[in-house]
């Protein structure tokens, strides 16, 4: 409960959007880049990353508010947050807020009143892929931006499941490999193959992943590899019930019957209150045509696919994991 005015209330949500504005742009810049151990004026920063020195004053006055940063008499330092938005920070954000207010991405929220009628946003993901096809560029930050999202969650799926009994892992859709390479390192007899679109897969060959082959191919298209257990980490949750259901039977053809399909995604909570699964729910509405689900409907979309939910597996951070067998 709160006593704040309601007009209170909604006004501060109606400006929501203004801090993380700031957030994408002074990540856009380089900002957090350009200030080091030292505390440094608006003007020093603008000057570094060509921006207006009164515009970057006032913006991070109101970052400051929230810890982004911190003001010290004229000038700004970094805090344990505002250091996230590093380049060099290894568990750096900087793509993820650059990803994340990108025209592509935005405009799926300029244009949410389209999503509004029509239950589609004004872009959807096939689109937005063939943009990052076409921009690999985008495309590779975008890669960046999905591993440094995933920090908080992989630590928390390696203590929620044992992964020990499997001999070959896939990982469908895996990025660059980020939760294939943690789980790998878990258990070290394991084999990997990490199965990602082509351009995906150029970038995720920069770096490799010991013992993991890495397969180009397209899930709508192409056959998937035969695992004793898949990983799918925010797949489903891209795509409307139609094509989420063709992943998952691409899923069910290839799995030998033995196989574990593990799906981890942040579910759908019947608590009213605010939570992360209902943003990003509307972030699937504006941008990729997907959905956050509950696991009552995971279970229907499973079993469509002849896929039997076994267990729902909470972890300690956002995601769940879904487990499921071979109906
Ligand atoms: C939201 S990202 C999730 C990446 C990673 N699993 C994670 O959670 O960090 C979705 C991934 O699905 C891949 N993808 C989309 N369509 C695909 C397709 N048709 N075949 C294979 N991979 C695809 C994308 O390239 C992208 O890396």
């Amino acid at each position: 409960m709160t006593d704040r005015h309601p007009a209170r209330i909604l006004q501060d949500l109606v400006n929501g959007h203004v801090a993380p504005r700031c957030l994408h742009v002074i990540a856009e810049f380089g900002v957090a880049d350009a200030l080091g151990e030292r505390p440094e004026t608006a003007s020093v920063l603008a000057a570094r990353t060509g921006l207006d020195a009164g515009a970057l004053d006032r913006m991070l006055r109101l970052l400051a508010a929230y810890g982004v940063f911190a003001r010290e008499g004229d000038a700004y330092v970094h805090t344990p947050v505002s250091r996230h938005l590093r380049s060099d920070h290894p568990q750096s954000l900087r793509s993820f807020a650059r990803t994340m207010g990108s025209p592509i991405f935005w405009k799926g929220f300029t244009e949410l009143a389209h999503a509004a009628r029509t239950g589609k946003p004004a872009t959807d993901w096939a689109g937005i892929l063939a943009h990052f096809a076409q921009h690999p560029d985008e495309g590779r930050m975008f890669n960046e931006a999905m591993a440094g999202k995933s920090i908080a969650a992989v630590p928390a799926v390696l203590e929620a499941y044992d992964f020990s009994a499997f001999g070959t892992i896939a990982d469908i859709g895996g990025g660059r490999g980020h939760l294939l390479r943690a789980i790998l390192e878990r258990v070290p007899g394991a084999q990997g193959i990490l199965f990602e679109l082509p351009q995906v897969i150029e970038d995720a060959a920069r770096e490799g992943i010991p013992r993991t082959q890495l397969v180009a191919g397209d899930f709508f298209v192409d056959p998937l590899p035969a695992a004793d257990a898949y990983l799918l980490m925010e797949i489903i949750h891209d795509w409307g019930d139609d094509d989420a259901a063709r992943i998952l039977a691409a899923v069910r053809r290839a799995a030998p019957t033995h196989a574990r399909v593990l799906i981890v995604e942040t579910l759908v909570p019947d608590s009213p209150g605010p939570g992360f699964a209902k943003t990003l729910d509307v972030i699937m509405l504006a941008i990729t045509g997907g959905r956050e689900r509950t696991p009552a409907e995971f279970e229907t979309l499973l079993a469509g696919a002849g896929l039997r939910l076994e267990r729902v597996i909470r972890t300690p951070s956002h995601y769940s994991i879904v487990e499921a067998t071979v109906a």
